[in-house]
């Protein structure tokens, strides 16, 4: 696959999906972001309707999907980005409200949630069924569909969802992963939704994690890195390093670029591509983090919200040739 340029849209979750299905506020958010980037990938999307984060995030656990997307992915392709997907599950962290509602675990609607083991993500939260061998049989079903949904809708990427504490970050981490059958090594559980999603997809595959927990104790870059050795005979192409979201203990040392590193790190001691991610917003951090064999793409996510024609300004900033559509022209 070709893309026209490394600035990637970063998965954002709208919160304004109904029963699972986007809306024209996703056809005209994420075709806006389409301009002159290189790929986008649409928000976590649930795999089944208990990993919704929210009563409002987007689903794909029906064939009624399908039409939607179809009609984003197109648009997003015609604008000459490649159109991307996120397949998520969150966990013990789904069935909360939409963050603009405080985002706490929800008290009406709620459904039950799952994880590796019945640990709760704050103390106060209900307590997640713990996944029995059959449940992760299930599961890895509804992968598997998924995926068959997001091929008839027409993507052409797909991202696996396995940071910021959702269920497979919750496999891989120590701190959330307490089992002692064989998904004690939680890779186990990952590498069987690689396969999942394998089986009905040859195109590109990105993976994202959390390269870090930032907790004494928990998951750590070192653990990314060995992990990252496994990844491409399992066939995914690139890892795009988030990191957090696993625990409310996390320290995170916040600041421009903060988890660049992760990326430069794994790319380096593996040569498996990365995706940098994580306060990424001029136009000269992001070329140099290319430049500088640091990632092999920039994922943008607020920035993008902030000015959704970035990579038209960046191109210029740069004295490269953005991809404008003729219809704007005139402005850039
Ligand atoms: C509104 C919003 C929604 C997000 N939703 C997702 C998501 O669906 N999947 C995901 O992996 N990360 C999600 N993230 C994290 C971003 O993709 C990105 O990793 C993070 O915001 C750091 O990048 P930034 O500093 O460029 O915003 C979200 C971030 C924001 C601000």
């Amino acid at each position: 696959m070709t893309f026209d340029n490394r600035v990637f849209v970063s998965p954002m979750c709208q919160y304004s999906a109904v029963d699972g299905f986007p809306s024209d506020w996703h056809l005209v958010h994420l075709g806006t972001r389409a301009i002159g980037t290189g790929a986008v990938i649409a928000e976590a999307t649930a795999i089944r309707p208990d990993g919704r984060i929210t009563p409002g995030c987007t689903g794909i656990w029906k064939d009624e999907h399908i039409a939607p997307w179809a009609r984003i992915a197109a648009y997003i392709k015609s604008q000459g980005a490649v159109a991307g997907i996120q397949l998520a599950h969150a966990g013990r962290k789904a069935s909360t409200d939409v963050p603009w509602r405080g985002g706490g675990a929800l008290t009406e609607g709620s459904w039950q949630t799952v994880a590796p083991s019945p640990l709760p993500f704050n103390a106060t939260d209900p307590t997640p069924h713990e996944l029995s061998t059959d449940d992760i049989a299930a599961l890895l079903d509804a992968y598997v569909a998924a995926t068959r949904r997001a091929k008839a809708a027409g993507f052409e990427l797909i991202e696996i969802h396995a940071a910021h504490g959702y269920l497979l970050n919750s496999f891989l981490s120590p701190l959330t992963n307490h089992r002692t059958d064989r998904y004690a090594d939680g890779r186990i559980a990952l590498f069987e939704v690689i396969a999942a999603v394998r089986s009905e997809w040859s195109g590109p595959l990105f993976l994202r994690v959390s390269a870090s927990d930032w907790v004494e104790g928990g998951w750590t870059i070192n653990d990314t890195v060995a992990l990252a050795r496994e990844l491409p005979a399992h066939g995914i192409h690139l890892l795009d390093c988030s990191s957090g979201g696993n625990s409310p203990l996390q320290q995170i040392p916040l600041g421009p670029g903060y988890q660049v590193a992760f990326a430069e790190r794994v790319r380096r001691e593996t040569g498996l591509p990365t995706g940098a991610v994580g306060m990424i917003s001029s136009p000269e951090q992001a070329d140099t983090i290319i430049r500088t064999g640091q990632a092999d793409a920039v994922f943008l996510a607020r920035e993008l919200l902030r000015n959704p024609l970035w990579a038209l300004h960046a191109a210029n900033a740069l004295r490269a040739t953005p991809r404008t559509p003729n219809q704007y022209l005139r402005a850039f």
